[in-house]
């Protein structure tokens, strides 16, 4: 059964409505909280970032971490299949979503049983599901936290692996105002409103700037690999090498190019194994060609920023990344 989004209305709620959540609109507040002076969604509870803050980091975990829509989904499915050497049988009865426990969520196993909110909120946390994993199977773990949540073993200098994924802003707030068309108990703002927000840091997580400048700085560190999303589209092959370099497998060239393609945007989004809206099931609005693997491309921002947004945000950008030596493709 699905029920309606005012029966998501959020529970977890710490007190009033925050002073930040005050500035969005309020058919969006009303589906989210605040903790620490970021927007959360509700499935994202407090319990899962203060989880993730105390997280055990092992040495030999590999960590995907990334702003949210910046192609997360992508890097999961190459660290996994370089992870399996390109065993595709792995993935069968699978699925990319569960098989990386994304560490502050709540979730189920099971998405596909999944009937209520009650149900999602007592489901473990991605962090129960990382801890509950054998200590012989090294891990591969995802998680959106901003810098300040990251575990504290994990935080400046890393001792274990982080693939950290970054995306053009632009594309990124774009992907992001669909998402929450797609997922049902998510607000569904309006592209202005999401601009709006998305400007504030009111969006999901917070700020892009504080996130990707965060890890831009630590890209020499040796554990650090920092990506672009618009470096993988125009070179996919050359990201799996490197990537597989990276996470210290030296792979034959038939199995790059099995692993190419196997997470190439078409692949994904027609195997059962690898496209999220399989996985989400229930919770998405498969209705009118909405879809997680939406267009997967560069330069979409185009078709909705307007002039002034585009002026807007270009000024922005200037003075968040002026110095930082940070460059993005945005077509
Ligand atoms: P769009 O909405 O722009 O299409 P995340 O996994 O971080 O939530 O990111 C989702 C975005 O990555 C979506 O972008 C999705 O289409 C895109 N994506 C997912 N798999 C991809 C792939 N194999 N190649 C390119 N883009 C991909």
């Amino acid at each position: 059964m699905i029920v309606s989004e005012k029966e998501y209305a959020v529970e977890c709620w710490t007190g009033e409505m925050s002073a930040l959540l005050a500035k969005s609109p309020a058919h969006a507040a009303k589906l989210c909280h605040e903790y620490e002076n970021v927007v959360m969604v509700y499935y994202i509870p407090k319990k899962g970032i203060e989880q993730t803050k105390r997280f055990k980091v092992r040495p030999d975990d590999v960590y995907i971490i990334s702003y949210p829509k910046v192609g997360t989904t992508w890097l999961q499915q190459i660290a996994m299949l370089v992870r399996l050497e390109g065993d595709l049988s792995f993935f069968e009865g699978k699925h990319i979503i569960t098989m990386v426990p994304f560490l502050e969520i709540c979730t189920l196993p099971d998405m596909t049983a999944y009937k209520d909110k009650e149900e999602i909120m007592s489901g473990p946390t991605g962090v129960e599901m990382a801890d509950a994993m054998p200590t012989n199977t090294p891990r591969i773990l995802k998680t959106h936290v901003v810098p300040r949540w990251l575990p504290d073993g994990l935080k400046d200098n890393p001792p274990a692996k982080v693939l950290y994924m970054a995306r053009n802003p632009k594309d990124t707030a774009v992907s992001g105002y669909h998402f929450c068309q797609l997922v049902k108990p998510l607000p569904t703002y309006t592209w202005h409103e999401f601009f709006e927000e998305f400007i504030a840091d009111r969006a999901f997580y917070g700020s892009w700037f504080e996130h990707t400048l965060y890890w831009w700085k630590l890209r020499n560190h040796p554990n650090v690999l920092f990506l672009k999303y618009e470096d993988m589209k125009q070179d996919p092959r050359k990201a799996v090498i490197q990537i597989a370099e990276f996470m210290g497998k030296s792979l034959p060239n038939d199995i790059i190019d099995r692993i190419v393609e196997a997470s190439s945007f078409k692949f994904m989004k027609s195997n059962e194994s690898m496209n999220p809206d399989v996985a989400f099931n229930k919770l998405v609005d498969l209705t009118k060609e909405k879809s997680f693997m939406r267009k997967g491309m560069v330069g979409d921002w185009k078709n909705y920023f307007t002039e002034d947004q585009n002026h807007r945000f270009d000024k922005l950008y200037e003075e968040k990344m002026s110095g930082s030596g940070l460059e993005f493709g945005f077509e």
